[in-house]
């Protein structure tokens, strides 16, 4: 059996076994510097604190946020397992609290090139995800880029964070109306949850969902789910400047306390509505289309 064909099994047998444990939550954002990085890695510590195993993948290759805060450098990342043959587990770092980190590095950004076996390879080992944690947080890039639109079609559940700011409402907005206008786009495919991040306070949340929600549904026809707000907090900004997570280095800071919230508000509802949320699934969709 050539390699190929052996592959070609894998995958097949995959989509008969393959329990799809690991919830996934996408974050992102139409402008860049509104908190996404900062969400991915509060939530991982949060999630970890109740019981959960986290992994982050970094998908947005400008600014390696994350890393930065973890203050830990991978040494490999996807393209590895693409080209190098090296399985998914190889290529996790762990960060702080036993989080798991997985680098997208250029591996994502190449995928237009992939051909079949590579894709299959790449789909098979993100699959093997299921078995080692219970939920994996992507960080996607800002914009509205074809690969963060992807990311995002893909994905059943969304967190897309706004600021109050007009440049990053209309940021939002635009990334919403290029999902709902995708010929990839399908109804309840994605449900989009909104975080109002450095806002004044809970009014200042409430005001920024609003202006989204309105426009979302009066010129898409969508709805948006709000998760809260996080307050703009100096602590924050300091935790990151000292390349720490808030969440940890200021555990009782008010940025801290909402990240608390939105955390048990996410598996709550999980545990309510039951989010649609599947590793093999998602990675299966992003990558079908492409060889
Ligand atoms: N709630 C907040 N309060 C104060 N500053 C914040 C807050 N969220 C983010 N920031 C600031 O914005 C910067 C960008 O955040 P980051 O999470 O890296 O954004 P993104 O990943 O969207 O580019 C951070 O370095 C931090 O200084
Ligand atoms: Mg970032």
């Amino acid at each position: 059996m050539d390699q190929a064909e052996n592959l070609r099994n894998v995958i097949k047998a995959k989509n008969i076994r393959t329990v799809e444990k690991t919830k996934v939550i996408t974050i992102t954002s139409g402008k860049g510097g509104v908190g996404k990085s900062n969400m991915a890695v509060n939530l991982a510590v949060n999630f970890t604190n109740m019981g959960k195993k986290v992994i982050i993948l970094d998908a947005d290759f400008g600014l390696a946020n994350v890393e930065v805060m973890f203050g830990t450098l991978p040494k490999h990342n996807l393209s590895d397992v693409i080209f190098n043959g090296m399985s998914i587990r190889d290529i996790i770092t762990t960060g702080p609290m036993g989080i798991g980190f997985i680098s997208g590095g250029s591996g994502v950004v190449g995928l237009n090139n992939l051909n079949r076996e590579q894709i299959a390879f790449l789909v098979h080992n993100l699959s093997l995800l299921n078995d080692l944690c219970d939920i994996l947080i992507i960080d996607t890039g800002a914009g509205v880029s074809d690969q963060v639109l992807e990311f995002v079609l893909a994905s059943p559940e969304v967190i897309l964070v706004s600021t109050p700011e007009p440049s990053s409402l209309t940021d939002s907005y635009s990334l919403m109306k290029a999902m709902y206008k995708s010929p990839k786009y399908l109804e309840n495919g994605t449900n989009v949850h909104l975080v109002a991040n450095k806002v004044m306070n809970e009014a200042e949340g409430n005001a920024v969902f609003a202006k989204m929600s309105s426009v979302v549904q009066k010129f898409l026809g969508g709805d948006l789910d709000y998760l809260g707000y996080v307050s703009y907090d100096v602590q924050l900004e300091k935790a990151v400047r000292n390349q720490r997570v808030v969440s940890l280095e200021y555990p009782s800071s008010k940025a801290a306390k909402c990240f608390e919230s939105i955390a048990a508000k996410i598996l709550k509802k999980d545990k309510d509505t039951h989010f649609k949320w599947g590793v093999s699934q998602i990675f299966s969709a992003l990558l079908r289309d492409r060889a």
